[in-house]
Order: C-alpha cells, then structure tokens, then sequence
C-alpha cells in the first residue's frame, strides 16, 4: 500500500514537473552596459484637427461647466500630465497639408473660417491655432511636434511659421507675434516636412518628394536657440522602397528622422471590425497585425543602416494604433472609437516593440489623444473618461529615458486556429536611480503562462509589481463604469536575489518595479 501511495505521488510530481518545466519561460534579462537609452518620446502622441479630438475635446466650448484654463479642458491636461506625455504633434496628419497657418493667429473673431475638406467638410473656426497649441504644450509640460504644409503650402509660407515662432529678434513676423500677445519665441524644435507625402499629402512619388523634401527643408531655417529636428514624410507601412529611394536621394543630411505609419486593424481596411463587439477571430488577427510592426522596423532599419550605419538618425513611427469602426451612431469621418482590453494589450505589445528597438526608434506618436481612434481620453460633455490604453502609458513611463536592459527569452505560441503568435513579450529598463522596471504581456486569452526572470549582475532586495486585465478581453471603460479597466497591484512575484518567478495570467500586462 506504502509503495504504491509513495510511486503515485512520484508520478504526480514527475508530470506536475514536466509540465512546469514545458511551460516555464525563461527570460533572461541583461543588465550589462549597453549606452542605449528608451527615448521619452517614444511616448508621444498626436492630436490632429480631426473630429472630436482639438475641437470639443482639447479645447471646448467656453459655456461647458468644466475647469478650463482658456478654452482647454484642465482635466483633460492634469490627466496627461499624470502620465508625463513628452511630446505631441500637431496641426495633422493628413489636415496638416491643407492647413495655413495665417488662418489661425490674430484675435479670434476675426479669424479665417475655412472648410476641413479631409475629415467631414467641418467648419473651422480656427479658433485653436499656433498660440492656442503652444498654450497646450506649455500646459502639459511637453514638447511641440510641428507637421508643416508641403501638400498645399510653399517654402515661403513654412519660412515665414518658422520666423513668427522662433526668431527673438525684430522683423515684421515677430511684431506681429508679440501684437498678438507672445513676447517670446517658443523655440519649436520639433518639425514635420509633410505629412503622408504618398497619399493625402500629395501623392507623391519617393523621388518626387525627395526633391520636395530638399526644396522645403532649405528654408526651414534655425534661428539663434532654435536648432530644429526635422523629420521627412516617411513610408506607410511596408513600402520600403520609399525609405530606400528617400535615404538614398537626401541621405537626410539635415533631418533628425524619417516617419513610418502603421495602423493595425482587426479585419481589413474595407471591413475593420467593431472596437467592442468581437470574437476570438479579431482578437487574433488585431494582435498578430500589432506584432506585425516589428518586421516593418526590423526591415525599415536595415535599410537606413545601408545609408546611415551610426543610426544617427531616428525612425519616426509618428502615427500608430488601433483603427476599429466607429462607435455607431457616430459621424463616420470623425473617428471616434472605444476602447478595449484588446487595445491596451495592443498598446503595451507595441511599446514593448518600440523599447526594443530604441537604437533607431527614438519618436513615436499614438494616433489619437482625445475621442479619436486608439484615444487616451474620451470626453462626453463634462464627463471624461480614462481608457485602457492610458493606463498602459501610465504604467509604462517609467520606461522614459532609462537605459534600455535586452531581454532574451522564446516565447510560448498562443495558438488559434491553424494560426499563431508568440503569447508573451517584454522589455526591460533601468531608471537614473537604478530600479529596473519590467514590462511583461501575456496575449494569450486563456491560459497563465509560469515564467522566471533571471537578471544578470546584481542581487536584488525587493519587487513590486501592477497588473492590468479584465474579465473579458472586449472589457473597457464607460461614462457609467469608469473604471473597469485598470491597474491593480499585483503580489504573486517572488524575488530571489536575481531570480524573479511569477505566473502571468490570461491576457494580461504587468509592470514589475525590482530594487
Ligand atoms: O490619424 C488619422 C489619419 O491617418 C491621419 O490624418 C493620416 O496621416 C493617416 O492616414
């Protein structure tokens, strides 16, 4: 009786081991110097004149009972500010090549009312211009990022923009800046040479726009304490050949950069599919076109090593995101969407990508801020919500500015139908006062995956950790339940010197914070 108890319970522990050692994930973290950096700005975000985004979302209507500073929403900038956005670009997007910036300064009943042929035929009060945006960025302690005119605009026009906010000396533009209430330049640094050059930019050719490119970037001219960082309209997506053809021809011998743009959508661009509403199906197929971005920056970046092997200059993914039906009953050209689990694990896989790659990545922008697209914030009159997505930001700012830790590990697949992805990814940093911080996602809808981490170097004396997830993966947050979605504190970690073991569950993300 003795030795059949004692050989069933060998057994048991043989197969519990077994099964353990098949699912245990090792991910062996680096902590060897390697000088690179996760730029803040990989944080960055963009807010277009689009929709509901600038106009009743940033900036709203004087008479809405909420606290604003001017017309911009106080709770709106207290949220973002919560989460140290670094940077945010502006006028567009695709609007930015029909913008002229004239139409936007002086005292604002006299402005220029135009039309916003590109999203929904909107008038425009053009009451949110240049003042009002740097107004913005100064609110939100961040850096202003500039898409300039090329598709509409000329030389002479971004000549004379760049004059008004960067010239501290006398000239008719800056007598005219200071009439309209600003003493100072602003010193913008940050600047846009088009926006989507291929499409709504222009349909331009790359050999096209290289001369463009040339042509507009000469006169962008740096006045004494402005020095700019330009960044040339990039590809969309995999059209490498728009990167070679640009890097070739220009060698970006003045820019700070070029753009990329990807969007993952969950169907295709004919038929994407609701952002609550959805199976299995779409969660797959958004996740594995989120995952699909790193191919496009691994081969993006070959390709600039070619002409620029110093990686001096950066790979812009300055329009990124989940691209879902709006929400019904909504203008269609407003794109305005919710907000789900789903995305926030889109988020925090794509974030991950970015840190990864920070050799090269040094900006990337989330598509869109407030109530458009993969949005931070959605505002319905007074009410403002904070979506899943922005508590993957919050979470991952620590990540800011550290010094990058490589992390090494194969990941289980998260198989469905005859399909599949790696379940788990990650990256790691550790912050000016040593703290490494871990952020690690489990895609997998269904099961909890065992891993261990293995920091190389020192012992460490104690860990943190936060987790986001959900009942369901189609979870978000609504006027009527806030707060659905968001990080709660996560205990089942345990650290041994150097040696990390916890069990990620089922769609998840988690923020370990080790000392
Ligand atoms: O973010 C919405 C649009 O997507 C932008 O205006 C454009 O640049 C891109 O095609």
């Amino acid at each position: 009786m003795k030795i059949r108890e004692l050989l069933c319970g060998s057994l048991l522990l043989l197969l519990a081991q077994k099964a353990f050692a098949q699912s245990n994930v090792v991910l062996q973290v680096s902590d060897d110097p390697n000088h690179s950096r996760i730029s803040r700005f990989i944080y960055g975000h963009f807010s277009e004149d689009l929709g509901r985004c600038i106009y009743d979302g940033f900036w709203v209507d004087s008479a809405l009972p909420v606290r604003k500073q001017d017309r911009i929403r106080v709770d709106v900038v207290e949220a973002l500010r919560r989460i140290h956005i670094p940077v945010l670009r502006w006028p567009g997007g695709c609007f930015a090549d029909q913008y002229h910036w004239r139409d936007g300064i002086g005292p604002r009943a006299s402005r220029t009312r135009t039309v916003n042929t590109t999203w929904g035929m909107v008038e425009d009060e053009n009451s949110f211009g240049t003042h009002e945006f740097l107004e913005l960025c100064d609110l939100l302690h961040c850096e202003p990022y500039i898409a300039s005119n090329v598709g509409t605009g000329s030389p002479q026009e971004m000549e004379a923009w760049l004059e008004y906010l960067n010239y501290n000396g006398n000239s008719a533009l800056t007598d005219l800046r200071r009439i309209n209430g600003h003493e100072k330049p602003w010193h913008v640094s940050f600047w846009g040479v088009g926006n989507e050059s291929w499409g709504c930019g222009g349909s331009m050719t790359p050999e096209h726009y290289s001369n463009e490119y040339k042509r507009f970037s000469e006169f962008a001219k740096e006045y004494p304490g402005s020095p700019l960082k330009l960044i040339a309209s990039g590809a969309n997506a995999d059209d490498y050949n728009w990167t070679d053809v640009l890097m070739k021809n220009t060698g970006l011998w003045n820019a700070w950069g070029i753009s990329m743009h990807y969007y993952t959508v969950a169907g295709s661009w004919d038929h994407k599919s609701s952002a609550t509403h959805f199976g299995e199906t779409e969660y797959f197929k958004a996740l594995k076109n989120c995952l699909h971005l790193e191919e496009l920056i691994n081969h993006h970046s070959a390709i600039m090593d070619v002409y620029d092997p110093g990686k001096k200059k950066a790979l812009v993914v300055d329009e990124w995101g989940i691209w879902t039906n709006v929400e019904p009953g909504t203008r269609p050209e407003f794109l305005y969407q919710q907000n789900s689990l789903r995305d926030a694990l889109i988020a925090a896989s794509t974030l991950n990508i970015f840190n990864n790659h920070c050799q090269r990545v040094k900006m990337a922008n989330l598509a869109q801020t407030v109530n458009v697209l993969q949005a931070l914030i959605l505002t319905d009159k007074e009410k403002m919500l904070l979506t899943p997505t922005y508590y993957v930001f919050d979470l991952y700012q620590s990540h800011q500015d550290a010094e990058w830790l490589p992390i090494q590990f194969s990941s289980p697949d998260y198989s469905f139908g005859n399909d599949k992805i790696p379940a788990i990814n990650a990256s790691a940093s550790r912050d000016s006062s040593g703290v490494v911080h871990i952020t690690v996602v489990n895609l997998d809808p269904g099961h909890a995956i065992p891993v261990s981490f293995n920091i190389t170097g020192k012992n460490y004396k104690s860990i943190k950790g936060q987790i986001l997830s959900s009942a369901r993966f189609t979870d978000i947050n609504s006027f009527d339940k806030p707060d659905q979605v968001i990080p709660r504190p996560f205990g089942d970690c345990h650290l041994e010197g150097n040696q990390i073991s916890m069990s990620i569950p089922a769609k998840s993300l988690i923020l370990l914070e080790i000392k």
